[in-house]
């Protein structure tokens, strides 16, 4: 059967989504968990954009080893050198260099002349070549590009010595017969066609990136570029988990394969959705909380006298099940290590000794800890920075009623050590917490959101907490879960303003793309 490499770009188109800032170690932990679900090739950034960036980049290719890992490159030579030195770790160094080859980006983002275009893309895949066995090229907003253009520059940056050459849908313009016929005239018309890859890069803004990557597939596309849930820039890009289950469950008619291991769709979904606080929708294909949801009575009677009435994808395929009981109350510290590393998390000594004691803390207030509970504690702590002081919430009380005014009081450790012990007042629960934690900071802290749900079923669930705030002109999310939503409220407040304290301590992105 044809092979369909999966180019997973998460961490970079993905993470160029509005209020989307990952830190390195949640880049490291989603990584991991791409490479388990079997993605041939994990996009880990764009490493000049920021030094952030480029450790990132850097430190998952030293770690991945079952996928490719590669970045993102301008078609400039410190572009390329930078790619370099946070790749060159990596088992098969791969860059991703671009250059925008329609006419209103060249004439109004790049002011250069078609020619100019061709001469600097042939000269950065000649340049990235000296370094990188694995070169591929993007002909950004390929799709509105002038046909006999696309072949002339393709032609030239394949003599260059490109190995998969890319052709985006930047702007989620095209219609899947469009997008196909594309794939088949570049195929049939690039001298040196057979040589390389071809890449579909699509974005949804008219909510059709999935079956113009599929399109792409069936007129001759060998790699399909997506995200984890589709989350990117506007509408985002096409989703893998879609893409990946469509290919499977229409076998029939595709006939080919991906190497993607569906089992780990549901967790990665999670994963990505916890990290970067992007909910998915409850209706969503696949992943959504509804996907396999019967409703109606005709359709609840149907699934149990057989699923396939109205069942085309068994729940099991991507990895959801009936959520077993895995620990107690009384499960010991080996129990929980060999739980935690069948799970996929490998911590340190340090980091499991406070999984364990947050573990202990929970099944105390808890009786049934599940598996989605201790994958949220695992990966809180997997992904918690310690080298860097920040605030600490020692305690929290909230006192409201219908007729009182909202009071709430914290105690916080500073980040020089200081014990502070603050209150005030709000309109709720919530916005007193806000205003007692605005006071540890200079200035005002505007939220931009913030969502409560919970993990899991049950009335005793785990209560996550998602903030959004705009302070100092930069967005940054916290996230939290507790047993009681206040309170997770209150560390979620106090994760986006670490968070912010981190990414004031290294340089911000460049705005390049
Ligand atoms: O959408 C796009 O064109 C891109 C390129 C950088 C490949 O993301
Ligand atoms: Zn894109």
């Amino acid at each position: 059967m044809r092979k369909i490499d999966i180019f997973d770009t998460t961490l970079r188109d993905g993470e160029q989504s509005a209020g989307i800032n990952l830190n390195t170690a949640e880049k490291i932990e989603i990584a991991k968990q791409l490479e388990r679900l079997g993605v041939s090739i994990i996009e880990a950034g764009f490493p000049a954009s920021s030094p952030g960036d480029f450790d990132a980049v850097n430190r998952i290719a030293g770690t991945v080893k079952n996928s490719i890992v590669t970045g993102l490159a301008r078609c400039v030579q410190k572009d390329i050198d930078t790619t370099w030195e946070a790749l060159k770790v990596a088992e098969q160094p791969h860059i991703h260099v671009f250059l925008a080859t329609s006419p209103i980006h060249m004439e109004y983002k790049l002011k250069k002349t078609p020619d100019q275009v061709l001469e600097q893309a042939v000269e950065a895949v000649k340049y990235a070549k000296k370094f990188f066995g694995l070169v591929q090229w993007s002909a950004e907003d390929a799709f509105r590009s002038d046909r006999e253009f696309l072949v002339r520059i393709i032609e030239k940056v394949i003599a260059a010595g490109a190995t998969t050459i890319n052709v985006p849908d930047t702007v989620g313009y095209a219609s899947p017969q469009e997008y196909g016929e594309l794939f088949k005239y570049l195929r049939e018309n690039v001298r040196g066609a057979d040589n390389v890859k071809f890449s579909a890069h699509c974005h949804d803004d008219l909510g059709m990136a999935t079956i113009n990557s599929i399109s792409a597939i069936q007129n001759g596309a060998d790699q399909v570029e997506c995200t984890i849930n589709g989350i990117g820039e506007r509408a985002g890009n096409a989703a893998l988990e879609e893409i990946g289950v469509a290919l499977h469950i229409r076998n029939d008619i595709y006939q080919v394969e991906t190497g993607l291991n569906l089992k780990e769709i549901k967790r990665t979904s999670q994963l990505v959705s916890r990290l970067t606080g992007v909910v998915i929708q409850p209706n969503k294909a696949v992943v959504g909380k509804n996907a396999f949801a019967h409703e109606s009575g005709i359709h609840q009677d149907g699934v149990l006298k057989n699923p396939e009435t109205y069942e085309i994808i068994s729940p099991a395929l991507i990895g959801e099940g009936e959520v077993p009981l895995v620990l107690g109350k009384h499960s010991g510290r080996a129990a929980f290590r060999d739980r935690a590393f069948k799970m996929g998390y490998d911590l340190s000594d340090e980091k499991l000794n406070k999984a364990f004691q947050e573990f202990k803390k929970l099944a105390d207030r808890k009786k049934e800890i599940t598996e989605e509970d201790l994958v949220t504690l695992l990966t809180e702590t997997q992904v918690s920075v310690e080298d860097i002081p920040l605030f600490e919430l020692k305690s929290v009380q909230v006192s409201y009623g219908t007729e009182n005014i909202p009071t709430a009081t914290a105690s916080v450790v500073t980040p020089d050590g200081e014990l502070k012990t603050l209150a005030s007042t709000g309109n709720g629960s919530v916005e007193a917490i806000f205003n007692t934690l605005e006071q540890l900071v200079d200035g005002p802290v505007s939220i931009q959101d913030y969502r409560v749900k919970s993990v899991g079923k049950g009335r005793d669930a785990l209560g996550e907490a998602v903030v959004n705030i705009l302070y100092n002109g930069l967005t940054t999310t916290g996230r939290d879960a507790s047993q009681d939503v206040l309170e997770a409220t209150a560390e979620a407040y106090l994760n986006a303003i670490n968070r912010h304290l981190i990414r004031q301590s290294i340089q911000p992105k460049q705005p390049i793309l």
